[in-house]
Formats: C-alpha cells, structure tokens, sequence
C-alpha cells in the first residue's frame, strides 16, 4: 500500500452524537489517518446535511448501505480502508456484516452487536473474508493497561485467585431517559441497546479489562441484574461472580446508579505474591502491592525495568509511551493507540500481507463475541436466582 493517510468512512456521529467525537480525535491523532466519508445519521436528509456542513471535507452519504455498495464497485486501491462504527448497539450488526463482506476491515464500537447470536454470524463472516475487526474497548488502549498485562501475564503476581473488575457510574440514577438524554433514550430500550443496558454497556468494559490483564477467561457467572430506577426493563446496576479459567475467583459489576460516580473503571488483580490495582480516572498509573512492603506506584513513562520487583520490561513497552511522563495522557491517548494498532493490522491487509489481529493490543472480534455471550450467561443466570452458568467460547 502507498504511504498515504490511511481513508476511513464513519457510520454514525451526527448531530452531536457523543462517541464519534473522541474518535475523530483518535484517527487524526498521528497525521496518517483521516475521516473522508461518512453515513453520519438515519434519516438520509439529515444525514447529508450534517456531512455538508462537517467541520472539514468529507463525502456525505444518505446511508451507510449506500457508502458501503458505492466502496464495494471501486477497486480495492481506491476503497475505504476501513469503517468506524459509533452508531447506537443496535445498528452494529446489519453496518459490520455489509461492511465486512465487502472486504473492508471494521472497528465497531462496543457491545459488538445485541445479542449472540449476531455476534456469532458476524464472527463467521469475518472469518470466511479474513479482514481486520476491531472492537472499541478503549481503556484497553491505555499504555498502563499493556503494563498491568504484562505485571500479571508474566507472573509476578504468582498465581491469581482473585480479580475484582467493575465500571461505576451515577449518570442513569433517576429516569434521565425521560428528561431528554437521547444517549440514555436508546440505552434503556432493549430493541436498540440488548438484552443487558448496564452490563452490556459497560460490564462488558469491565469484563474486557478482566481478560485483557490477566489472560484469562471467565468460565462461568452467577449474575444478578437489578432495576432500581421504576420504569426502566433492563438492569441499571449488574452483579457478578466468575469463575476464572485458572480456577480462581472474581467479580465483574457494573453500576449506573451509583451517585457522584463518573467513569469509575477499576480493576484488582490479587495473587499469591502481591496485588495490582489500577483505575482509568487515574490511568497514568499502577500500583502494586507487595506483603511488607510501601506500596509501589508505576508511572507511566517512568518505568525501570529489574527493580526488585519488575524482572526484564520488554523494549516496545518501555519505548511505546508518546509523551513524557508527567504530560498526562488519557481516554483520547487510549482510543488514539487502538487507531494506531489497527492501523498497523490495515496497512498489512492492504498490501495483502498477514496481520495479527489477534487481541494482544486491541479487543479483536473473538472478545467481541466474549462479551456477548458472557451477557447471554448472565441473563440465563439472572433468571434462575443466581444460578450458575458456564460461558460459551471460554476457554
Ligand atoms: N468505547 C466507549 O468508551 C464508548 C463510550 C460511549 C459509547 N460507546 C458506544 O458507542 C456507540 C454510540 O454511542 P453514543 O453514546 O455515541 O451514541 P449517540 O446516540 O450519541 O450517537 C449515535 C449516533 O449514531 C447515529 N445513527 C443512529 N442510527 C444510524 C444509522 N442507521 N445510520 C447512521 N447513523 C446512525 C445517530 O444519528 C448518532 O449520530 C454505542 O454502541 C455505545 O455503546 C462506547
């Protein structure tokens, strides 16, 4: 492929949607990726206007069906190189499979699709044309999330017996669906959001940092998912006991009606030898903790590796970091890495070369079906009083 900026086609993001602003600031991030056309809002009108009067030039389209059979006539140096979807849960599906069998790789925004059975035929079809499949689990992007990876995955925790995963926010603690939050309209409908509001929208996050730091799955959940809020049919508070593939223990819970919580993404990880603990309000750092001794605070930025604690840090982790410590990066710094690392997976798929893709720098579409069918268990195990229930694809 020429060294050209890579072209990216948005679905979504009129009309002040939320998401498609931080990506838009994540693609340009690094001058080598660029938006240039977009399918921007349902109605095809709307749509058009919106991209007529973007903030630079891109080429408008009344629907992403028709963006995607426009790209599917041109030859493959001239197509998209890849679609960015930021439309609500429940467009996902139906853009990512016409995408994908046109041959165009997809980062599709989170929960991947609204339920199992979707995300199992949008996994075959990414399969059967072999493109590159992101999943926008952004706090995976966060170069201290790659570091409590490696913290865990290289065993410097011992072995692991408990992990305490959970995202909690207070936005949805009264009826704000009612009161003109459009993000919250569709969240609360299950046609649009899913089985699962609070644990697909964000226990998936939780669950996703669970597998990505310590390499492992969940085997099996005893879920409850409550409402508080009257009025409301899915969960807006999202409790659950795992069983971890190693045989330890831990819990993903998510909350949305947790008052003065913002985006109050935690993780824990407690071994045999020492405990980590991370949060993304504060993502320039980890810390970890050792039996008699101060705590240890990692900065990002400002790692030694063999410091009696850290053995060897591998070279690209140390030398990944784009700014100084101390010049905070945060959530756009986290999406900008998961553009960045796909783009690499892109770039390779174009020049018909083989890519990775394979979940070790960003959620690929095998954690995307994870997610969904973690929410499929814990629905069935919600609805038998708790009662456990393994998950498909855990391995
Ligand atoms: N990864 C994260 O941290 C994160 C954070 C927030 C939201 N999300 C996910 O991003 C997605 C969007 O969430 P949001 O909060 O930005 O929602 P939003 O309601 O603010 O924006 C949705 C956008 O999609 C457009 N849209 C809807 N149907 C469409 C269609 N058929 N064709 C074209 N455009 C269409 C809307 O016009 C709007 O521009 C959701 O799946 C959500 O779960 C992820």
């Amino acid at each position: 492929m020429p060294d050209r900026p890579l072209r990216i086609g948005m679905i979504g993001g009129g009309c002040g949607a939320f998401i498609a602003q931080p990506h838009q600031k994540a693609i340009h991030f690094d001058g080598t990726r660029r938006v240039v056309a977009a399918a921007l809002h349902p109605d095809p009108k709307i749509a058009m206007d919106e991209a007529a009067n973007w903030k630079y030039p891109i080429k408008g389209y009344p629907s992403y069906d028709e963006m995607i059979a426009d790209q599917s006539k041109l030859p493959d140096d001239q197509k998209l190189d890849y679609i960015l979807i930021v439309t609500p849960n429940f467009v996902h599906f139906d853009a990512a499979y016409k995408a994908v069998n046109a041959g165009i790789p997809v980062i599709c925004e989170k929960p991947l699709t609204v339920s199992l059975e979707e995300a199992e035929k949008l996994t075959e079809a990414v399969e059967k044309n072999n493109v590159p499949f992101a999943v926008a689990h952004t706090y995976l992007g966060h170069w201290s999330t790659w570091f409590s990876r490696h913290i865990v995955t290289s065993g410097l925790l011992g072995d692991i017996r408990w992990v305490d995963s959970s995202y909690i926010q207070g936005w949805l603690a009264t009826q704000v669906e009612n009161q003109g939050a459009e993000g919250a309209k569709w969240r609360t409908d299950p046609k649009k959001s899913g089985g699962s509001l609070c644990g697909g929208d964000i226990g998936t996050h939780a669950l996703m940092q669970l597998r990505f730091v310590t390499g492992m799955d969940v085997t099996k959940v005893s879920a409850h998912m409550e409402t508080f809020v009257k009025g409301r049919v899915l969960d807006d508070h999202f409790t659950v006991y795992c069983e971890l593939s190693n045989g330890g223990k831990g819990m993903v819970r998510a909350s949305q009606i947790c008052i003065g919580h913002k985006n109050d993404l935690a993780i824990e990880v407690a071994g045999t030898k020492g405990t980590l603990a991370w949060r993304q309000e504060e993502p320039e750092k980890v810390v970890v903790m050792l039996p008699n001794q101060p705590d240890r605070v990692y900065w990002r930025g400002a790692v030694c590796a063999n410091d009696g604690f850290l053995g060897d840090v591998p070279e690209w982790l140390l030398k990944e970091p784009t700014i100084p410590s101390g010049h905070p990066e945060g959530f756009h710094d986290a999406y900008a890495r998961l553009h960045r690392e796909f783009e690499k997976d892109v770039r390779a798929y174009w020049a018909g070369k083989p890519f990775s893709c394979d979940g070790s720098k960003y959620a690929n579409i095998y954690d995307g079906r994870m997610g969904l069918s973690f929410i499929a268990s814990c629905i069935k195990s919600n609805s038998e009083g708790g009662a456990w229930e393994p998950v498909k694809y855990a391995k």
